[in-house]
């Protein structure tokens, strides 16, 4: 007994040794994830010519139809981003366009955190906000950076009982500029959860204690990159300004459960 106690204690110790392996690393390559289903005329491609690191980047665009109706998305997705409760850090490397049009601004979506919620069904007397709920999303407006928490319930009476924070990151973006970003998180729906963000390898934000998800039943909730040109659709379906085609590059994206699992110049 006392041998095996003995031995327990030695391999608790050697833990914090080992090397972690990252939960997911994707080099900028369509290789690693489902195969992308761009929406309206999207496209995600992998390409050699413009890229972060290594060999390869990936491409996301998308290009305004007057007249359509329904959205603009052009992501990869990876479907276990995060269950409530648990703690992950995320990163990935980000360029704008050259020619990216700021102003007007608009809101373009970067990447998110998002789940279909279509099978839940609410009492009579409740409501369900969304079928396809995105939780944390990241997205530029102008030349502001921004993420946002969602916190509040699922399924609630009525009104729907959640609750959007927009968080400023950073001002002042331009293109052809590769941006670096990396997330902590930890999920929660009440007061115990982290976030922050770092981009370049600054704390830009930095918060404990706080809400970060909503009370879902626990379910997987993906994790996505690409170009979501949702303000062409949430804006009554209208653009703002002249450039109805819009480019966005991504690299070296990790998920883990280190700071260096996330970290794009490390992955
Ligand atoms: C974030 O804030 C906490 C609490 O103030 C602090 O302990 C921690 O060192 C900060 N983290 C970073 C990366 O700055
Ligand atoms: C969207 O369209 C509706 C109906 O035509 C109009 O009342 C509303 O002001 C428009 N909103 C924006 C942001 O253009």
């Amino acid at each position: 007994m006392v041998v095996k106690i003995l031995t327990l204690g030695l391999a608790a110790l050697a833990l914090p040794v080992a090397h972690a392996v990252p939960e997911f690393t994707n080099h900028g390559t369509l290789n690693g994830w489902p195969k992308p289903k761009p929406e309206a005329q999207g496209t995600v491609d992998e390409v050699t010519n413009v890229v972060f690191r290594g060999g390869t980047a990936l491409k996301m665009t998308q290009t305004y139809i007057p007249g359509y109706q329904d959205r603009y998305h052009s992501e990869v997705v990876y479907d276990k981003g995060y269950k409530r409760g648990q703690t992950k850090f995320y990163g990935f490397a980000f360029r704008l366009s050259e020619k990216w049009q700021f102003d007007p601004p608009q809101n373009y979506n970067l990447a998110q955190w998002i789940a279909d919620f279509n099978d839940v069904k609410p009492c009579p007397t409740c409501q369900k906000c969304d079928d396809w709920s995105p939780t944390s999303m990241v997205f530029v407006v102008g030349r502001k950076l921004y993420t946002r928490v969602k916190t509040g319930t699922l399924v609630s009476g009525k009104p729907c009982d959640q609750h959007i924070k927009e968080i400023p990151l950073l001002d002042g973006l331009v293109g052809d500029k590769w941006y670096r970003m990396t997330f902590e998180v930890m999920w929660k729906s009440d007061e115990t959860g982290k976030f922050r963000v770092w981009v370049d390898k600054n704390i830009v934000y930095n918060k404990t204690n706080i809400a970060t998800t909503l009370l879902d039943d626990g379910r997987d909730i993906s994790f996505r990159v690409g170009l979501y040109a949702n303000g062409w659709h949430d804006d009554n379906h209208t653009m703002a300004g002249t450039q109805g085609f819009r480019q966005v590059w991504y690299d070296e994206i990790g998920i883990g459960s280190e700071l260096k699992d996330a970290d794009p110049d490390v992955l």
